[in-house]
């Protein structure tokens, strides 16, 4: 038999079961961005390598480590895209779409990023995301993020999802504060790795967000952009705060918050959330006034985001188990014989709850002939009676007896019925 092909690492297949999250997900997001008159765009997955460098800047991860770039049979220089903004810009100048008009369009689809696959982060991954051309006001920016907190109540997540936002300022600014974050870190050279060192004369911006736990120290005492923005950066920044704050939308201002492509200016934002591990960020995005015309186009402000569509649907899986987990009081009651002392039948149930984090076990403490402690096993609604006596202790099994259905009960070495049960949790109701 030949050897079985797989999947690309960190690219996953979607399968019917998976899909009907992703489905739900994908309707309500039309259904909103039908209500503020969004209309859909579609490009190609790969694209000429000289958009995204150019766009997405030389100097950032997804450039310098994670596109997947090849020469075509041509020779010429092509890459799977890493995001959608460029791609969009690129189209709309392409077909026109900016002549003395605004646009405001949605796409969704799958990206390309060779990071390293985790929870949430993956190589392939598909955004939704929005992108609205000719708009510079804070309007725009209101209107989008009032867009996001109603898809969020509209899924049920806004309560496990934080807005965070943040001004750049204009480029004159952060050139003026790059310079001060230069020396800065220049200052510092011993502190830095080597990378970090090349990083932080090239674009030190891009160490403000650095996970590396050493230089956090380093990153709390840096100069801070606000020290560097014009009165008028900060008054449009407080406007948009003060509309979002007579709404009713709660944020938190986040000073550090800078994002990993270099095409923004003014207000940039990420929805975040503690739910999802490391990988938190579920939407992330803000105004880039100076991308179309860096792609060739006229000079025209913009303001957009994207959300990664695998992180919405871990989220909502996420709490769709808590909701579950909450419903039941137990799933497991555990009925002892009387003539067994505590000390030979405790360890097993702590084993039990090692192996079976999801389970709720319930022991009971008070004693009672086996006939009361099944009664009360029974009125707990736990799916399972765990029985354990003197001839299942002497056999290193247990006996597992279904409460709620017609499964036979069975006897089973412990190793055995960890698995059974890890294998049933999926029914647990
Ligand atoms: P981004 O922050 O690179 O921004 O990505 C946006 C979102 O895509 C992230 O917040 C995350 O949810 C998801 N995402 C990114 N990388 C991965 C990955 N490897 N696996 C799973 N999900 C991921 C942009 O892409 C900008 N184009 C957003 C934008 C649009 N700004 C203006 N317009």
């Amino acid at each position: 038999m030949s050897s079985k092909i797989q999947a690309v690492r960190g690219m996953n297949d979607l399968l019917p079961e998976a899909l009907s999250s992703w489905q739900v997900i994908e309707q309500s997001i039309k259904q909103v961005v039908g209500q503020y008159s969004y209309k859909e765009i579609r490009t190609p997955i790969v694209e000429s390598t000289s958009l995204f460098s150019r766009s997405i800047g030389e100097v950032t991860d997804i450039v310098q480590k994670e596109m997947y770039t090849f020469n075509d049979r041509n020779g010429d220089s092509l890459t799977l895209r890493p995001e959608g903004t460029a791609s969009v810009v690129r189209a709309a100048i392409e077909h026109g779409l900016l002549h003395n008009q605004t646009q405001r369009l949605w796409y969704m689809g799958p990206m390309f990023r060779h990071e390293r696959p985790q929870k949430g982060r993956y190589r392939q991954f598909y955004q939704f995301g929005l992108e609205a051309f000719g708009y510079s006001d804070i309007g725009i920016e209101f209107e989008q993020l009032l867009l996001l907190n109603r898809l969020w109540q509209v899924l049920g997540i806004r309560e496990v999802i934080t807005l965070e936002l943040n001004t750049i300022g204009t480029s004159e600014e952060r050139k003026r504060y790059n310079e001060a974050l230069q020396n800065y870190f220049a200052s510092h050279q011993a502190s830095l790795t080597d990378s970090e060192r090349e990083r932080a004369k090239q674009n030190p911006l891009r160490l403000l967000d650095s996970k590396n736990e050493s230089l956090q120290p380093l990153i709390a005492n840096a100069p801070s952009l606000m020290d560097y923005l014009e009165p008028d950066t900060k008054q449009r920044f407080q406007s948009l705060c003060g509309l979002l704050d007579n709404i009713g939308v709660s944020y938190i201002i986040n000073s550090r918050l800078v994002r990993g492509l270099d095409y923004y200016s003014h207000t940039v934002f990420e929805w975040t959330t503690t739910a999802l591990g490391a990988q938190g960020t579920v939407c992330a995005g803000g105004r880039y006034d100076r991308l179309v015309e860096d792609c060739g186009g006229r000079p025209t402000p913009a303001f957009g985001f994207a959300l990664g569509l695998e992180r919405l649907v871990l989220l909502l899986e996420t709490l769709q188990a808590d909701a579950e987990d909450k419903q039941r009081d137990t799933d497991i009651a555990v009925v002892v014989d009387n003539g067994i002392t505590i000390d030979r039948w405790m360890p097993i149930v702590e084993r039990i709850r090692d192996e079976l984090p999801r389970y709720k076990v319930d022991v009971n403490l008070s004693g009672g002939s086996f006939k009361s402690q099944f009664k009360r096993a029974d009125k707990s609604g736990a799916s399972y009676a765990l029985v354990i006596g003197e001839d299942e202790l002497n056999s290193g099994e247990l006996t597992l007896e279904y409460l709620r259905s017609k499964k036979d009960k069975c006897r089973l070495s412990q190793q055995a019925l960890i698995a059974r049960l890890l294998d049933e949790i999926k029914d647990v109701k």
